[in-house]
Protein backbone atom coordinates (compact mmCIF):
# COMPACT_ATOMS: atom_id res chain seq x y z
CA UNK A 1 0.00 0.00 0.00
CA UNK A 2 1.63 3.15 -1.06
CA UNK A 3 1.23 6.71 -1.38
CA UNK A 4 4.48 8.58 -1.47
CA UNK A 5 3.07 11.79 -2.87
CA UNK A 6 1.36 12.15 0.91
CA UNK A 7 -2.46 11.18 0.00
CA UNK A 8 -4.39 8.84 2.03
CA UNK A 9 -4.77 5.30 0.75
CA UNK A 10 -7.56 6.10 -1.22
CA UNK A 11 -7.54 3.27 -3.86
CA UNK A 12 -8.47 1.07 -1.14
CA UNK A 13 -9.85 2.69 1.09
CA UNK A 14 -13.86 3.37 1.00
CA UNK A 15 -16.20 4.60 3.04
CA UNK A 16 -19.34 2.52 2.75
CA UNK A 17 -22.15 4.72 1.37
CA UNK A 18 -25.79 4.85 4.01
CA UNK A 19 -27.36 1.82 2.33
CA UNK A 20 -25.26 -0.99 3.60
CA UNK A 21 -26.87 -0.22 7.36
CA UNK A 22 -26.92 2.10 10.36
CA UNK A 23 -23.50 0.94 11.19
CA UNK A 24 -22.25 3.31 8.31
CA UNK A 25 -24.94 6.19 9.58
CA UNK A 26 -23.16 9.33 10.50
CA UNK A 27 -22.93 9.98 13.92
CA UNK A 28 -24.16 13.49 15.92
CA UNK A 29 -20.11 13.91 16.03
CA UNK A 30 -19.37 13.58 12.91
CA UNK A 31 -16.22 15.53 12.63
CA UNK A 32 -14.51 13.49 15.95
CA UNK A 33 -11.23 11.57 14.42
CA UNK A 34 -10.83 8.24 16.36
CA UNK A 35 -8.01 6.88 14.14
CA UNK A 36 -5.56 9.15 12.24
CA UNK A 37 -2.73 7.26 10.25
CA UNK A 38 0.05 10.11 10.04
CA UNK A 39 2.83 9.05 7.37
CA UNK A 40 3.09 5.40 8.25
CA UNK A 41 5.58 3.02 6.98
CA UNK A 42 6.26 -0.71 7.74
CA UNK A 43 8.85 -2.82 6.55
CA UNK A 44 9.50 -6.51 7.76
CA UNK A 45 13.12 -8.09 7.99
CA UNK A 46 12.98 -11.43 6.87
CA UNK A 47 16.07 -13.01 7.02
CA UNK A 48 18.69 -10.17 5.37
CA UNK A 49 15.76 -8.74 3.60
CA UNK A 50 13.74 -5.78 4.40
CA UNK A 51 10.35 -6.21 2.81
CA UNK A 52 7.94 -3.09 2.27
CA UNK A 53 4.39 -3.61 3.36
CA UNK A 54 3.22 -0.07 3.99
CA UNK A 55 4.77 3.08 2.41
CA UNK A 56 3.69 6.26 3.59
CA UNK A 57 0.35 6.04 4.17
CA UNK A 58 -1.73 8.73 5.55
CA UNK A 59 -5.88 7.77 6.44
CA UNK A 60 -8.51 9.26 9.32
CA UNK A 61 -11.29 7.40 10.47
CA UNK A 62 -13.84 9.51 11.99
CA UNK A 63 -16.29 8.58 14.66
CA UNK A 64 -19.23 6.77 13.11
CA UNK A 65 -18.11 5.69 10.10
CA UNK A 66 -18.32 2.46 8.92
CA UNK A 67 -15.15 1.69 6.47
CA UNK A 68 -13.42 -1.42 4.62
CA UNK A 69 -10.15 -2.04 3.21
CA UNK A 70 -10.30 -3.62 0.07
CA UNK A 71 -7.05 -4.55 -2.06
CA UNK A 72 -5.06 -7.08 -3.73
CA UNK A 73 -3.54 -9.87 -1.27
CA UNK A 74 -0.25 -8.73 -0.74
CA UNK A 75 -0.78 -4.80 -0.52
CA UNK A 76 -0.80 -4.64 3.33
CA UNK A 77 -4.50 -4.19 4.58
CA UNK A 78 -3.24 -6.83 7.59
CA UNK A 79 -0.49 -4.70 8.46
CA UNK A 80 -2.40 -1.78 8.19
CA UNK A 81 -5.24 -3.14 10.63
CA UNK A 82 -2.43 -4.76 13.02
CA UNK A 83 -0.99 -1.16 13.59
CA UNK A 84 -4.44 0.39 14.33
CA UNK A 85 -5.74 -2.37 16.34
CA UNK A 86 -2.09 -1.59 18.11
CA UNK A 87 -1.41 -5.28 17.31
CA UNK A 88 2.20 -4.30 15.92
CA UNK A 89 4.45 -0.85 15.53
CA UNK A 90 4.99 0.88 12.40
CA UNK A 91 8.76 1.16 11.18
CA UNK A 92 7.87 4.82 11.10
CA UNK A 93 4.94 7.68 11.18
CA UNK A 94 2.55 8.14 13.60
CA UNK A 95 -0.11 6.38 15.06
CA UNK A 96 -3.67 8.35 16.95
CA UNK A 97 -6.23 6.64 18.60
CA UNK A 98 -8.20 9.52 19.90
CA UNK A 99 -6.01 11.57 21.49
CA UNK A 100 -3.51 8.98 22.32
CA UNK A 101 -0.30 8.51 20.20
CA UNK A 102 0.28 5.12 20.01
CA UNK A 103 3.12 4.99 18.12
CA UNK A 104 5.93 4.88 21.31
CA UNK A 105 3.88 3.02 23.52
CA UNK A 106 5.15 -0.15 25.59
CA UNK A 107 4.26 -3.53 24.88
CA UNK A 108 2.33 -3.27 27.82
CA UNK A 109 0.33 -0.02 27.54
CA UNK A 110 -0.79 -1.15 23.85
CA UNK A 111 -2.10 -4.49 25.40
CA UNK A 112 -4.27 -2.14 27.96
CA UNK A 113 -4.85 0.26 25.14
CA UNK A 114 -6.02 -2.58 22.78
CA UNK A 115 -8.46 -3.91 25.72
CA UNK A 116 -10.23 -1.21 26.32
CA UNK A 117 -10.58 0.82 23.18
CA UNK A 118 -10.83 -1.94 20.38
CA UNK A 119 -13.04 -4.25 19.38
CA UNK A 120 -11.95 -6.82 17.21
CA UNK A 121 -14.49 -9.42 15.44
CA UNK A 122 -12.24 -12.45 13.77
CA UNK A 123 -13.58 -14.09 10.72
CA UNK A 124 -13.67 -17.24 12.50
CA UNK A 125 -15.22 -15.36 15.53
CA UNK A 126 -12.27 -17.27 17.85
CA UNK A 127 -14.73 -18.27 20.70
CA UNK A 128 -14.10 -20.75 23.14
CA UNK A 129 -15.92 -23.84 22.14
CA UNK A 130 -16.05 -25.19 26.04
CA UNK A 131 -17.79 -21.97 27.50
CA UNK A 132 -21.27 -20.81 26.88
CA UNK A 133 -22.38 -18.12 25.01
CA UNK A 134 -22.91 -15.95 27.96
CA UNK A 135 -18.86 -17.34 29.46
CA UNK A 136 -17.51 -16.26 26.08
CA UNK A 137 -19.05 -12.72 26.80
CA UNK A 138 -17.81 -12.67 30.39
CA UNK A 139 -14.28 -14.27 29.90
CA UNK A 140 -12.53 -11.03 28.44
CA UNK A 141 -14.13 -9.03 30.49
CA UNK A 142 -12.73 -11.16 34.05
CA UNK A 143 -9.67 -8.61 33.09
CA UNK A 144 -11.01 -5.69 34.04
CA UNK A 145 -10.63 -5.49 38.04
CA UNK A 146 -12.56 -1.92 38.55
CA UNK A 147 -15.54 -4.45 37.75
CA UNK A 148 -17.79 -6.30 40.59
CA UNK A 149 -18.86 -9.30 39.52
CA UNK A 150 -22.85 -7.80 39.42
CA UNK A 151 -21.50 -5.15 37.55
CA UNK A 152 -19.92 -8.22 35.08
CA UNK A 153 -22.96 -10.01 34.73
CA UNK A 154 -24.61 -7.31 33.90
CA UNK A 155 -23.11 -6.02 31.03
CA UNK A 156 -22.88 -9.52 29.71
CA UNK A 157 -26.75 -9.90 30.05
CA UNK A 158 -27.02 -6.58 28.25
CA UNK A 159 -24.90 -7.38 25.43
CA UNK A 160 -26.49 -10.46 25.01
CA UNK A 161 -29.74 -8.63 24.41
CA UNK A 162 -28.12 -6.08 22.20
CA UNK A 163 -27.29 -8.81 19.87
CA UNK A 164 -30.85 -11.02 20.78
CA UNK A 165 -29.18 -13.63 21.95
CA UNK A 166 -30.78 -13.64 25.59
CA UNK A 167 -32.40 -17.19 25.13
CA UNK A 168 -29.07 -18.82 24.27
CA UNK A 169 -26.82 -17.69 26.96
CA UNK A 170 -26.27 -20.86 28.06
CA UNK A 171 -25.84 -22.36 24.81
CA UNK A 172 -21.72 -23.48 23.71
CA UNK A 173 -20.82 -22.21 20.40
CA UNK A 174 -21.68 -25.94 19.01
CA UNK A 175 -25.48 -25.67 19.75
CA UNK A 176 -25.26 -21.99 17.91
CA UNK A 177 -25.89 -21.59 14.16
CA UNK A 178 -22.80 -19.35 11.91
CA UNK A 179 -24.95 -16.27 12.50
CA UNK A 180 -25.18 -16.89 16.32
CA UNK A 181 -21.83 -17.37 16.66
CA UNK A 182 -20.76 -14.16 15.11
CA UNK A 183 -23.70 -12.24 17.21
CA UNK A 184 -21.76 -14.09 20.34
CA UNK A 185 -18.24 -12.55 18.73
CA UNK A 186 -19.81 -9.30 18.68
CA UNK A 187 -21.55 -9.00 21.73
CA UNK A 188 -18.16 -10.03 23.16
CA UNK A 189 -16.28 -7.18 20.85
CA UNK A 190 -18.93 -4.62 22.12
CA UNK A 191 -18.80 -4.85 25.60
CA UNK A 192 -15.21 -4.63 26.25
CA UNK A 193 -14.52 -1.90 23.96
CA UNK A 194 -14.41 1.56 23.98
CA UNK A 195 -15.33 4.14 21.82
CA UNK A 196 -15.04 1.99 18.96
CA UNK A 197 -16.89 -0.53 19.93
CA UNK A 198 -19.90 1.17 21.71
CA UNK A 199 -20.38 3.20 18.57
CA UNK A 200 -20.75 0.07 16.53
CA UNK A 201 -22.79 -1.34 19.52
CA UNK A 202 -25.29 1.74 19.70
CA UNK A 203 -25.39 0.82 15.62
CA UNK A 204 -26.03 -2.61 16.11
CA UNK A 205 -28.88 -1.66 18.48
CA UNK A 206 -30.56 0.60 16.56
CA UNK A 207 -29.96 -2.45 13.29
CA UNK A 208 -31.18 -4.59 15.57
CA UNK A 209 -34.36 -3.01 16.68
CA UNK A 210 -35.29 -1.69 12.96
CA UNK A 211 -34.80 -4.73 11.26
N1 LIG B 1 5.60 -11.24 9.28
C1 LIG B 1 6.00 -10.91 8.04
N2 LIG B 1 7.29 -11.06 7.67
C2 LIG B 1 7.70 -10.69 6.44
N3 LIG B 1 6.89 -10.19 5.47
C3 LIG B 1 5.59 -10.04 5.79
C4 LIG B 1 5.07 -10.40 7.07
N4 LIG B 1 3.73 -10.13 7.09
C5 LIG B 1 3.44 -9.64 5.88
N5 LIG B 1 4.54 -9.58 5.09
C6 LIG B 1 4.62 -9.05 3.72
O1 LIG B 1 4.06 -7.73 3.75
C7 LIG B 1 3.27 -7.50 2.59
C8 LIG B 1 1.86 -7.12 3.02
O2 LIG B 1 1.27 -8.24 3.65
P1 LIG B 1 -0.19 -8.20 4.27
O3 LIG B 1 -0.33 -6.98 5.09
O4 LIG B 1 -0.39 -9.50 4.96
O5 LIG B 1 -1.10 -8.08 2.96
P2 LIG B 1 -2.66 -8.33 2.75
O6 LIG B 1 -3.31 -8.48 4.10
O7 LIG B 1 -3.14 -7.13 1.99
O8 LIG B 1 -2.79 -9.58 1.93
C9 LIG B 1 3.35 -8.76 1.75
O9 LIG B 1 4.37 -8.57 0.78
C10 LIG B 1 3.75 -9.83 2.75
O10 LIG B 1 4.47 -10.85 2.13
MG1 LIG C 1 -4.46 -10.06 4.94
Amino acid sequence: MASSDGRSAASIVHSLPRRYGAIGARSRHPKRVLVRVENISKQYRLDDQLVPALNSVNLNIEQGVFMAIAGPSGSGKSTLLNLIGCIDTPTSGRIFIGDQDVSSKSPDQLASLRARTIGFIFQTFNLLPVLSAEENVEYPLLQFKELSVAERQQRVQRYLEVVGLSEYARHRPNQLSGGQRQRVAIASCASCAGSIGKRAQRSYSRRMTSA
